[in-house]
């Protein structure tokens, strides 16, 4: 009786089986199948075809398919753009098709510090090309289109002292010239008539904007706002700096370069204006006016402005030059000498350089010149090894390694070095491994410089 009961479920069993199993399957292609997967099968296979070496071959079929992402607690954001944008920081994809193309600005904002969000916007946990460009209901920061993009460097940089955002200056300029503040505040300066245009940005669209300007009645019913009377690229300028102001500006040493290039200048006109003859860093210097080392701690930067624009104004009596800074330079001064203490280090500052310049350094440093010769350029023996008995010189490695190659053949080394003649004894010279001895950091920068060293006007080889 029990085994007829049980039997007549069977079919059910047998369903409910197909049906699971049919569940399983489909979830696993539906995971295999994801969009950024695609991607990066694809770059693999192009790192594979690029390979130059079989050893370079398997490195590249080692390339795990995975989710990459920047965390950045500073920003309060984690960005997973590169999982699809991968190549951002390798020069040679230059040129290559969305999104596997390299980034013009990453020098500058080296992306596991920046991200992307910060200059895109857009949803940085996404990881479908629609939902992290962002313009999907529910996700109020769309993408920002490319022809606004400067919009976002404000949020770091002084806009009018950012040779690299010539429109943000512009709509700035627009801005103050064309009686905004008459009826506008922002920033706290200006009238009541209209509303305050601090957070605008995050507000309203570049399309709305737009429309606004032309025939403000038109967006907003009875709005007493005149139409502006501006030339297209004006138009576009000042919507764009409409757009930057997001109410949000990074902190720290994120807006460390409020003004550009304010470091670099300030260092040079440090060293050149003749600071150091009163004045000491890191023990070295004049004793006439106090170490600078801390005067970071110690000073505002507003009285420091003040300070040199005119020293005796703020300290009665003071023997320091009153040396005619222009407004810029004074910020800049003020700003290196901020920056000083931040880095805490002396007048050698590592941020100052620029990557290529770092990497000159480290390559220095660890002596790469003993084998592959002064600036790199080869001609030191290696009895019996392949390469023309010599250490190779490393000036065209642009042209066979990627960045994430070049890297893995610093740490890793090569310990048996390919030998002309397996008669003679094995070439002597072999590539130390480097992991472990120089920094993750240093050889990014070591990378970098190597790869500049490609000779001018060659193009990179695909
Ligand atoms: C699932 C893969 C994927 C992810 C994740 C992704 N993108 Fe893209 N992105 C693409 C593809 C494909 C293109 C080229 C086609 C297109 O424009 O949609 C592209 C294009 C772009 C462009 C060029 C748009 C233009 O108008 O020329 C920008 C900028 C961009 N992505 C930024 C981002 C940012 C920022 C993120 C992270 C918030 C991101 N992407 C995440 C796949 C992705
Ligand atoms: C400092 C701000 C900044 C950051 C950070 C940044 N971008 Fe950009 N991005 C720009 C600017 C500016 C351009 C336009 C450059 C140009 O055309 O000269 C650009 C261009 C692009 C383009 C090409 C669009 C086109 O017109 O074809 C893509 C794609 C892109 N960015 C994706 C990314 C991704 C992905 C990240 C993060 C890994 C990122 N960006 C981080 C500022 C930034
Ligand atoms: C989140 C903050 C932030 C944003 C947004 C940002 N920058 Fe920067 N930028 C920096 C910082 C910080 C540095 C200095 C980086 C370093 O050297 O460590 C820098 C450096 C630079 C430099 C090099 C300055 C020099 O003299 O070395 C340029 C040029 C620049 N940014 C342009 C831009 C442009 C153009 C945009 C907008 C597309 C932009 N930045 C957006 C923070 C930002
Ligand atoms: C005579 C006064 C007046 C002048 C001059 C004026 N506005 Fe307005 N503006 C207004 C008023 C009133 C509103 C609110 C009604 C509306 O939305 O049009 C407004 C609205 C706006 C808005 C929409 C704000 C929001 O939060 O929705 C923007 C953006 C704006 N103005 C920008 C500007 C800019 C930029 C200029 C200079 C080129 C300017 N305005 C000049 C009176 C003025
Ligand atoms: C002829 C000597 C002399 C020269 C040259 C000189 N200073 Fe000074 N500086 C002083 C004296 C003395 C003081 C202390 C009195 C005062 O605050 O003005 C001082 C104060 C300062 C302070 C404030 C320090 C503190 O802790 O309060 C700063 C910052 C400063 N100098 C920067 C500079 C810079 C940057 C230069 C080069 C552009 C420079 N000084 C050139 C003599 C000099
Ligand atoms: C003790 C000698 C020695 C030192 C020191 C040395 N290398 Fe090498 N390196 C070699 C030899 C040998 C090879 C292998 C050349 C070959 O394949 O025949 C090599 C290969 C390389 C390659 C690959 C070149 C190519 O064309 O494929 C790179 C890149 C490289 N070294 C970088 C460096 C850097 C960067 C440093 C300093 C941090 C350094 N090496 C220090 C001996 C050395």
């Amino acid at each position: 009786m029990t085994d007829f009961s049980l039997a007549k479920y069977y079919a059910w069993f047998t369903a409910l089986g197909l049906l699971v199993g049919g569940l399983v399957i489909a979830g696993y292609y539906r995971d295999d199948y994801r969009e950024w997967k695609d991607y990066q099968r694809k770059y693999i296979k192009e790192e594979i075809h690029r390979a130059p070496t079989p050893q370079a071959k398997m490195l590249a079929e080692r390339i795990p398919v995975e989710i990459r992402q920047a965390v950045l607690p500073d920003l309060h954001r984690v960005d997973r753009c590169t999982t699809c944008h991968l190549t951002v920081e390798d020069p040679s994809y230059g040129g290559y098709p969305q999104p596997l193309s390299y980034h013009p600005l990453h020098e500058q904002h080296p992306f596991e510090r920046f991200g992307c969000t910060i200059c895109h916007r857009g949803q940085g946990r996404a990881t479908t090309a629609v939902d992290a460009h962002g313009s999907v209901p529910h996700w109020d920061e769309p993408m920002l289109p490319m022809q606004y993009i400067q919009a976002s460097c404000g949020q770091c940089h002084e806009a009018a002292d950012n040779p690299a955002a010539p429109e943000l200056a512009q709509g700035e300029q627009v801005f103050e010239n064309s009686g905004c503040r008459g009826c506008h505040k922002l920033g706290g300066t200006g009238g009541i008539i209209g509303p305050e245009l601090d957070k605008v940005g995050a507000r309203r669209s570049p399309e709305w904007l737009k429309k606004h300007f032309i025939a403000p009645a038109s967006a907003t019913p009875g709005s007493i706002m005149p139409p502006q009377k501006l030339s297209e690229t004006n138009l576009e300028a000042i919507v764009l700096f409409m757009l930057s102001q997001t109410g949000e500006s990074a902190s720290g040493y994120y807006s460390s370069m409020k003004v550009l290039p304010n470091t670099r200048e300030g260092l040079h006109l440090f060293r050149s204006r003749g600071c150091y003859g009163c004045h000491s860093v890191n023990g070295q210097g004049g004793k006439v006016g106090p170490p600078l080392d801390d005067v970071g701690l110690r000073r505002a930067p507003e009285w420091m402005i003040q300070h040199f624009r005119d020293p005796q104004s703020v300290t009665p009596g003071s023997v320091m030059p009153k040396f005619g800074f222009t407004e810029s330079e004074a910020r800049a001064l003020t700003d290196f000498l901020i920056h000083m203490r931040e880095q805490a280090v002396a007048l050698s500052l590592p941020s100052l350089m620029s990557p290529v310049e770092r990497g000159k350094e480290v390559f220095r440093k660890y002596g790469c010149a003993g084998c592959h010769g002064p600036d790199a350029k080869g001609g030191i023996p290696n009895p019996n090894s392949k390469t023309a008995e010599q250490v190779p010189g490393l000036l065209h490695v642009a042209d066979g390694y990627t960045v994430v190659q070049l890297k893995a053949r610093i740490n890793l080394g090569q310990h048996e070095i390919p030998a002309l003649d397996p008669k003679r004894p094995p070439p002597p010279l072999y590539m130390p491994a480097w992991s472990g001895t120089i920094k993750d950091a240093e050889v990014d920068d070591l990378v970098s410089y190597l790869i500049s060293l490609k000779p001018k006007g060659e193009d990179v080889g695909f």
